[in-house]
C-alpha cells in the first residue's frame, strides 16, 4: 500500500475503534446509529425495501448529479470520517490509482458509496449505511454492536433463528437476504455495467462479518469463496485512505469524467 495515501500499520488500528470516535458528537451518533438499524432491518423489512427501490423508477440522474447530492451527507455510523462523501469517494479511487490497481477497480472505488444516495429519497440512515448482516438466519455475534439485535422482532420468530433459518448449506450469498442499504442497491443498479469482482466489492464491502471475521461461510457457495479475496483487497483503501485533508475535486475530474464515461451510461435510473 501507497504510504503517502494510506495509513501506516501501526495507525490502521485506530480505525472502526466504536469506543473511540472521532466525531465530535461521535458516541452517542454512532451507537444509536446501530440500535436503530439492528432492531428495524428485519427478513421482511429487507424483502420490502427490494421491492420498493429495485424498480429504479424514481428518477434519472447522471452520476455527477447523483455525486453532488453525496456531498451534502455525513454518514452517521462511520466512526472514522465527518467529511462530505465525494472526498472519502475520491480519496478510495486516488488510492487505488496510486498502487496501480485496475481501471475497473479505480471506478468501483469512485463510486462504491454512490448507493447512499438513498438518503435523497427520505430514507432514514439507518436503511443506507452502516455495516450489513444476513437477514433470516441467526445473527452473528460478530456483526458490530450485535448486542443491539435482542431489539428485532425476527429474534422472536424460531424459524429464522437457527444457524441456516431460510437458507440452505453452501446455497450462496446472493440467495441470502442482507439487510437493506447502500450496498444492495447500487450493486443492482451497477449489475449490467462491472465486472463480477467490482460488483462483489460494491455489494459486500460492509459485510466485515465475512470479509474481515469470515463468519457464514455456511452459506457461501464456491463463487463468494472465489470473489472474497478482491472484497478484502478493497476494504483497505474503503478505510485507510480515510484522511482528513480534501483532495481537490478539479484536479481529479477530467480523469473521472473519462472513466465514467467509458463503463457507465450518461443517466443511471435511480
Ligand atoms: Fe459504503
Ligand atoms: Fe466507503
Amino acid at each position: 500500500m501507497s504510504e503517502a495515501l494510506l495509513a501506516t500499520e501501526e495507525k490502521q488500528s485506530a480505525y472502526r475503534d466504536y469506543a473511540a470516535p472521532q466525531r465530535v458528537d461521535g458516541f452517542d451518533t454512532v451507537r444509536e446509529f446501530y440500535r436503530l438499524n439492528h432492531m428495524n432491518q428485519t427478513y421482511d423489512f429487507v424483502r420490502a425495501k427490494k421491492a420498493e427501490f429495485l424498480q429504479f423508477n424514481r428518477r434519472t440522474m447522471t452520476p455527477w448529479d447523483a455525486l453532488d447530492y453525496l456531498n451534502t451527507l455525513v454518514d452517521d455510523s462511520d466512526p472514522d470520517i465527518a467529511l462530505p462523501q465525494i472526498d472519502h469517494l475520491i480519496q478510495t479511487g486516488e488510492a487505488m490509482r496510486a498502487n496501480g490497481e485496475p481501471e475497473w477497480m479505480v471506478l468501483t472505488g469512485f463510486i462504491h458509496d454512490l448507493g447512499k444516495v438513498l438518503c435523497l429519497f427520505g430514507e432514514p440512515q439507518w436503511a443506507v449505511v452502516g455495516d450489513t448482516f444476513p437477514t433470516g438466519c441467526a445473527y452473528s455475534n460478530k456483526v458490530v454492536w450485535s448486542e443491539f439485535f435482542a431489539l428485532n422482532p425476527d429474534i422472536k420468530r424460531p424459524e429464522l433463528q437457527t444457524k441456516y433459518g431460510m437458507y440452505e448449506h453452501g446455497c450462496g450469498l446472493d440467495a441470502v437476504q442482507m439487510s437493506w442499504g447502500h450496498d444492495e442497491y447500487l450493486y443492482h443498479m451497477m449489475k449490467p455495467y462491472l465486472p463480477l469482482e467490482g460488483l462483489y466489492m460494491i455489494r459486500y464491502h460492509s459485510f466485515y462479518a465475512w470479509h474481515r471475521e469470515n463468519e457464514y461461510q455456511h452459506l457461501c457457495n464456491a463463487q463468494d469463496d472465489a470473489m472474497k479475496p478482491w472484497v478484502q483487497r478493497f476494504n483497505p483503501y474503503d478505510l485507510y485512505s480515510k484522511n482528513p485533508n480534501r483532495p481537490s475535486l478539479a484536479q481529479v475530474k477530467p480523469y473521472y469524467e473519462d472513466l465514467l464515461a467509458k463503463y457507465l451510461p450518461g443517466e443511471l435510473r435511480f
